[in-house]
């Protein structure tokens, strides 16, 4: 299928002064101060802003990041004053982050920056005065941060045209999810590229911003042993788990439609597919690195009518016990009488050039599964000849990347047990945790991306053809399941998911890794 959307040179030369947007510009805890700025919270009362993007501005502004000219101006329907906007913000932070990093004189002077202006962004009325809370003198780097539904996000932006609030120095900020398929995307970009030209839109995958994530690049080209052995001739298969013990109460309206391709597949788990795929890029810089992804994107197998059930297992949680505690099933929930929604996935995906001809990629998302788990394991094919003999087993190596909890990175190795007895041959990890080596505390991937946004720095977000590659290939999916009738399989809350995934992977003679 031919391309629809092109980035023009403009669009791909310009870019802001990247020698201060590098991505390593915080060294310990020495923290570069941003540019003076405003931003506008767009859902300023919504979950997002309450659980994430205060508490994250929160931070940096105790770390000295956020110069005190700035400013933080929450919109959204509800008509609240500023201090009861600033009640219920407290209330939140207390609640979901603890009072351990809080401290009621810094909370103080955050609270100096912050403004609330009740606005109803389907209707035309309000603007102007949105307007009067912003930097008349336009100096200050201006951000509209859009944690609203997508379906505003076009309403959004042309209240923001026609009141004229978006100036040369505006970005805006797009959450996922972008669209439902490609052609929902795709309208999107389009009315958000309007009024935004591509370098000044941000469209966030907070994954990008977690510190795990972000090794990924620096295990990979910052050392030299790995990169020789990367590729079809050494790499057994791939694989990308990442398992959540939450279940999907609290936000069925949005997930009962999306189901876990929509919400977790075509966004956070294909960006971790890029990263661990991607040829190794010129710089750190944003054409760059999104480059050598959408590269990876282009070349993912299509799965269609014909393959699609052996490749992909979709799965639903009925009830069971998540860590001993007995959890009710998907339906419960969500609140619903029947659902086809899937809140577990599982593909065998693969990407096809040259490096990485006939390598599965299994990749598996679910809601209520054992434990919070995600992780990137990259399993090395055995040694070409056992010099042991037949009766001694040599297990292959393998290279565990654990993104999230108790982050570390272990490379299994072969050894000999020591002792009499026989040769015996166990496999260990070498084991670099992050818990062990280092001390800081891991900032909220929110807070990285927030002051990347300020600084210009594009790395980290999706650019337009990057988004809709991802939605081509899941439509692709989205596709086939209807073609096919393809239903879910259901599976108990806390266990490892559906039987099926299993099986698929035992097609092909592998296995999914033990939790
Ligand atoms: C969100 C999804 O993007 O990511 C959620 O919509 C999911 O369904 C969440 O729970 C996971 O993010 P994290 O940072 O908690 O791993």
């Amino acid at each position: 299928m031919v391309e629809r959307y092109n980035l023009n040179s403009a669009d791909l030369n310009e870019s802001f002064d990247v020698s201060k947007n590098d991505a390593t510009v915080e060294t310990g805890s020495t923290f570069v101060p941003v540019d003076p700025f405003e931003i506008v919270v767009f859902g300023g009362t919504g979950d997002l802003a309450r659980r994430k993007l205060i508490p994250s501005l929160y931070h940096r502004f105790c770390d000295g990041q956020i110069p005190p000219q700035s400013r933080i101006l929450a919109a959204s329907r509800s008509e609240l004053s500023r201090d009861e906007y600033l009640i219920l913000i407290k209330a939140a932070y207390l609640e979901f982050i603890g009072g351990e990093s809080f401290s009621e004189v810094k909370w103080q002077e955050f609270c100096e920056l912050i403004d609330y202006a009740p606005v109803d962004v389907t209707k035309d009325i309000h603007w102007e005065e949105l307007g009067k809370k912003l930097d008349a003198t336009e100096t200050l780097i201006r951000v509209f941060y859009l944690a609203m539904p997508p379906a505003l996000f076009s309403d959004i932006c042309q209240g923001l045209k026609k009141a004229g609030l978006a100036h040369k120095k505006s970005r805006v900020v797009l959450e996922k999810p972008l669209g439902h398929d490609f052609k929902s995307a795709d309208e999107i970009n389009e009315a958000v590229g309007k009024v935004f030209s591509e370098k000044r839109i941000y469209r966030i995958d907070h994954f990008l911003g977690k510190e795990t994530v972000q090794n990924l690049l620096v295990l990979r080209f910052g050392n030299v042993l790995l990169e020789p052995l990367w590729d079809s001739n050494s790499i057994e298969h791939i694989e990308i788990t990442v398992a959540e013990d939450i279940g999907a109460g609290g936000r069925g309206a949005y997930y009962d439609k999306s189901g876990a391709l929509r919400d977790m597949v075509q966004n956070h788990l294909l960006q971790l597919l890029c990263l661990t795929m991607m040829e190794p890029p010129g710089s750190t810089d944003a054409n760059d690195l999104r480059l050598e992804k959408i590269k990876v994107l282009r070349a993912l197998s299509p799965i269609d009518a014909s393959n699609v059930q052996e490749k992909t297992v979709r799965g639903q949680y009925v009830k069971g016990k998540v860590e001993g505690r007995a959890v009710p099933d998907y339906l419960t929930d969500v609140d619903v009488e029947e659902s086809d929604a899937e809140t577990y996935i599982a593909i065998k995906a693969e990407v096809n050039n040259w490096r990485w001809s006939g390598v599965p990629v299994y990749i598996r998302t679910g809601k209520r599964m054992k434990a919070r788990r995600s992780e990137i394991i990259i399993q090395f094919k055995p040694v070409p000849h056992s010099i042991f003999g037949p009766d001694i087993k040599v297990s292959p190596n393998k290279l565990v990347i654990r993104l999230q909890p108790n982050e570390a990175v272990n490379l299994w190795m072969e050894i000999k047990e020591p002792g009499a007895g026989g040769l015996r041959l166990k496999s260990l990890p070498l084991n670099l945790s992050y818990a062990d080596s280092f001390t800081v505390r891991y900032p909220d991937a929110y807070e990285r991306l927030l002051m990347d946004v300020v600084r210009g720095n594009l790395s980290l977000f999706m650019r337009r053809d990057e988004v809709e590659a991802a939605w081509r290939w899941c439509d692709g999916i989205l596709q086939a399941w209807e073609d096919v009738g393809q239903s879910v399989s259901y599976y108990p809350a806390g266990s490892d998911g559906p039987e099926n995934a299993i099986k698929m992977l035992a097609q092909h003679g592998d296995a999914w890794a033990e939790n």
